[in-house]
């Protein structure tokens, strides 16, 4: 039975928190481990459901881990790693997309790699064909399963020319986590350069790795014969840090987030201060709060970094339903992530979606039925509801309209939330929330 919490909103969320390492950069840390012949320790790893999957997943291929909880830190020893059996990996299955990055590491180490159908938010269809497309040009043989996809190695994979359609950030590290160990050299053009994508980077230089990343997108890599461990401390997580920003503006109270940084918020920052949030940056952290007066509406468009990231559009959302006037969003990530938006207008937020391409440039999604603009018309009181969540950052971002709602509601499936938010109740406690478990 999945979780439910019942919470009195209305109330400013007034405090202190921390934020700690990325949940889209501590996972891919993880696979990396595979690739070394020697001990790994991953420092700021955050309690959330994903890190424990990966590790359910390392384990069943061999790694030993041993974590320190309220540290945050993981060894991994990959000294002995073997092939997984298929019924367990399987059931891994559903809980998330990590799988498919397997592939390269478990291909250079055991030369066969197998991936069970792939779980993850459904925010879209989320195919892994970039994935696959990238493992054959360096040599990786794909064969269909019923229950998944075998794939294997007959001899070492070789560097590859590699142009990636559209800057997907798991091919990217699909690549980097192949051409590490690869034969020869590989040119990735059209990558994603997200700051998690650069902190792996780091991370695989730690290894021994050989890798330079270029203006434009592009990324080169030097196989090289061998890599060794790491240790590492995460870059901070600043999707969740956005979170709590938002919650800060959408309740009218004052956040300090520690550990959240500025270089990789920027793009956030900007949004914030144009929608009339305040917020002060120091070395522990940064500061965000609703300075009082009416916040401003704004035309908004999500992209790859260096635009404004996908995950932190559904949070957002609820705090524009707090500003005055129509705001315009354009996701261009995904074709299918406004659907939470149904539930915040039974709330009493006037949102619309469309299939057009609102207030920015045409994308991918453009000639398509996917209805991937919103128009939002505010200021408008929430009011409670009982309300599901429907996957990880959607579900953020109803914990965060029922704290602002007049009244109690009931938020239905927190669970998942757990999968990126790190002991998120220590945190809504230490903030002044009102809530129990419903
Ligand atoms: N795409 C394809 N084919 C592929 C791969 C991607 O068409 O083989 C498309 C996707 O369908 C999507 C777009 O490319 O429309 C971008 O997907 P991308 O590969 O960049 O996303 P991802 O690697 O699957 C990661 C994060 C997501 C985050 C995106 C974008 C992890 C585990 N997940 O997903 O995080 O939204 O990058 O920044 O790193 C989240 O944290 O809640 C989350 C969904």
């Amino acid at each position: 039975m999945s979780a439910s919490l019942r919470v009195k909103g209305g109330i400013p969320l007034v405090g202190d928190i921390e934020v700690r390492g990325a949940k889209n950069l501590v996972s891919k840390a993880m696979v990396a481990a595979l690739l070394s012949d020697e001990p790994c320790r991953l420092r700021g790893v955050p309690e959330i459901s994903d890190v424990q999957v990966v590790s359910g997943l390392l384990e069943l291929h061999g790694v030993t881990i041993d974590s320190t909880d309220r540290d945050g830190e993981l060894l991994m020893d990959p000294r002995n790693i073997l092939q997984a059996h298929v019924a367990d990996i399987d059931a891994h299955a559903g809980s998330s997309r990590v799988p498919v990055l397997l592939c390269g590491p478990l291909l250079h180490r055991l030369g066969e790699a197998f991936i069970p159908d792939l779980g993850g938010c459904r925010i879209g269809e989320r195919p892994i064909n970039y994935h696959l497309d990238v493992l054959r040009q360096f040599g990786a043989e794909v064969e269909k399963r019923q229950d998944g996809l075998r794939l294997t190695a007959p001899e070492r994979l070789q560097g590859a020319r590699v142009v990636l359609p559209f800057p997907s950030v798991g091919a990217t590290e699909q690549v980097l986590l192949t051409a590490v160990l690869a034969s020869g050299r590989t040119e990735l053009r059209n990558a994603a350069i997200e700051p998690e994508i650069m902190d792996l980077i780091a991370v695989l230089q730690k290894m021994g790795a050989i890798i330079s990343v270029q203006t434009d997108r592009v990324i080169s890599i030097e196989g090289v014969e061998r890599l060794g461990g790491y240790d590492h401390l995460a870059i901070p997580d600043r999707i969740e840090a956005g979170s709590w920003a938002c919650a800060a503006l959408a309740t009218k109270g004052d956040i300090f987030v520690r550990g959240a940084q500025q270089q990789p918020m920027m793009p956030f920052l900007n949004v914030f201060r144009k929608i009339g949030g305040a917020f002060d940056i120091d070395d522990e952290g940064i500061r965000f709060w609703h300075p009082g007066g009416r916040l401003r509406s704004i035309a908004l468009e999500t992209d790859v970094h260096p635009g404004l990231m996908t995950d932190w559009q559904q949070p957002l959302v609820v705090a524009l339903t707090q500003t005055a006037g129509l705001s315009i969003l354009h996701e261009t990530v995904y074709e299918n992530r406004l659907g939470f938006t149904a539930a915040l207008a039974d709330m009493g937020a006037t949102i619309q979606i469309y299939p057009e391409c609102l207030g920015g440039s045409p994308c991918r999604f453009g000639r398509s039925d996917f209805k991937h603009s919103a128009v939002i018309s505010g200021p408008t009181p929430l009011v409670a509801a009982d309300i599901t969540v429907p996957d990880l950052r959607g579900g953020f971002s109803y914990l965060i309209a029922a704290l602002a709602a007049d009244g109690e509601s009931t938020v239905m499936g927190t669970d998942l939330i757990y999968r990126g938010y790190e002991r998120f109740g220590d945190k809504l406690d230490a903030l002044g929330a009102v809530y129990h478990a419903a």
